[in-house]
């Protein structure tokens, strides 16, 4: 280099990574695991459940996985993720960088890649996320303001302490309303249910609070729910679901706690949803108790439930305030216009 000529040498290549390579995928997959061992929980899938579940075909999204490759190092590692049945103007992203290797630009490189392909497949709208000690903040949020991304949503990480739950069970019980009843069952939906709960689901994102976040309804055709199914027990992922059924036989609400067979001491909540119709009978309160009933029945090695709510979502804040929730960490869902 001559003196006073500034010369940028980019040391790292980006490049996709195939998820079938199972060595470049343990790389990718450990850089994430070492971005994110400082957060509190479960923030990063079991080996043996992203092994199995990243290279599976699923015709409801694309994924796309980025590496940072410097020499035969993986120093950072993205994703990028393209709804395909509905919301394809949507992007998904995440990008995480080694800790030795921050603020030499990689992230930025990273991202500049995703945008780019989101960009190639029409889509105009990228989304992000950054998880915060409550009060706190991470580099994630500098990056993600320094790259023009908003937050759209601002949402609470939750834990509840399953020893805690049990202990406390027997003074949370809630009647049900006259002439409703209560349906479970693992992964697969009784037949009689399907279309109704289809209907139900299709009407998520218009419900449930997810504050300035550009999602869109979908519909949820019977043949769509069974191949979710057939998906989530081909990679080991039980979907512990309780429908609340009407009077007149209409699926009026639901929710459910999901388990990886690779690690049945966690559940995660998937979806908790009360149609408008029936609203302020305590049916929330009542299907969100029959689902974690409903886990603990099932695997009673089960420790901790986690879950993810708009600070906004009052009520089922209030809910989960009454199983025993605690906040983990604030959730800033961040979206930028591409
Ligand atoms: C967020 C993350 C991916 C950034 O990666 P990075 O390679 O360090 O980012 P870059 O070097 O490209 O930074 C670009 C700009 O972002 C901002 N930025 C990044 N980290 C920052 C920090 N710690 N403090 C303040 N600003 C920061 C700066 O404006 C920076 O530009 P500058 O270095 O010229 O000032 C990285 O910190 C990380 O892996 N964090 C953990 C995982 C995570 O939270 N990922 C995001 C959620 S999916």
């Amino acid at each position: 280099m001559s003196a006073g000529t500034a010369t940028v040498i980019d040391v790292a290549d980006i490049e996709q990574i195939n998820p079938r390579n199972e060595a470049a995928l343990r790389a990718w997959w450990e850089v994430g695991r070492d971005a994110t061992a400082h957060r509190p929980g479960n923030p990063w899938p079991a080996w043996e459940q992203s092994r199995v579940a990243l290279p599976a075909d699923n015709p409801e999204r694309a994924v796309t996985l980025l590496g940072a490759i410097d020499g035969r190092e993986m120093v950072g590692a993205a994703m990028v993720l393209l709804p395909t049945r509905d919301n394809d103007h949507l992007a998904g992203s995440a990008v995480h960088v080694r800790e030795d290797r921050r603020r030499e630009g990689l992230g930025s490189r990273l991202l500049a890649e995703i945008e780019v392909l989101a960009r190639g497949h029409g889509r105009t709208t990228l989304t992000g996320e950054a998880y915060l000690p409550p009060g706190g903040t991470v580099p994630a949020e500098a990056f993600a303001r320094a790259h023009g991304f908003t937050v759209a949503s601002r949402e609470s990480i939750k834990e509840l302490d399953l020893a805690d739950y049990r202990a406390r069970r027997d003074d949370l019980g809630v009647d049900l309303p006259p002439g409703y009843r209560l349906v479970t069952f693992d992964t697969t939906c009784p037949e009689e249910h399907l279309a109704s709960f289809g209907v139900l689901l299709g009407r998520l994102f218009a419900e449930i609070p997810t504050g300035e976040l550009d999602l869109r309804d979908s519909e949820w055709t019977p043949e769509r729910l069974r191949a979710a199914e057939q998906r989530q027990l081909a990679i080991g992922r039980h979907v512990l679901t309780v429908l609340a059924i009407a009077p007149d036989g209409s699926v009026a609400g639901s929710s459910d706690v999901r388990v990886n067979d690779t690690d049945t001491t966690h559940g995660q909540v998937g979806v908790t949803i009360v149609a408008p119709a029936h609203r302020g009978h305590r049916l929330g309160l009542a299907l969100k108790l029959a689902s974690h009933d409903l886990a603990l029945a099932t695997h009673p090695g089960l420790r901790a439930v986690d879950t993810s709510n708009a600070e906004v979502n009052t009520h089922m804040n209030a809910v989960n305030d009454v199983l025993g929730y605690r906040t983990l960490e604030t959730l800033l869902e961040l979206q930028k216009p591409l």
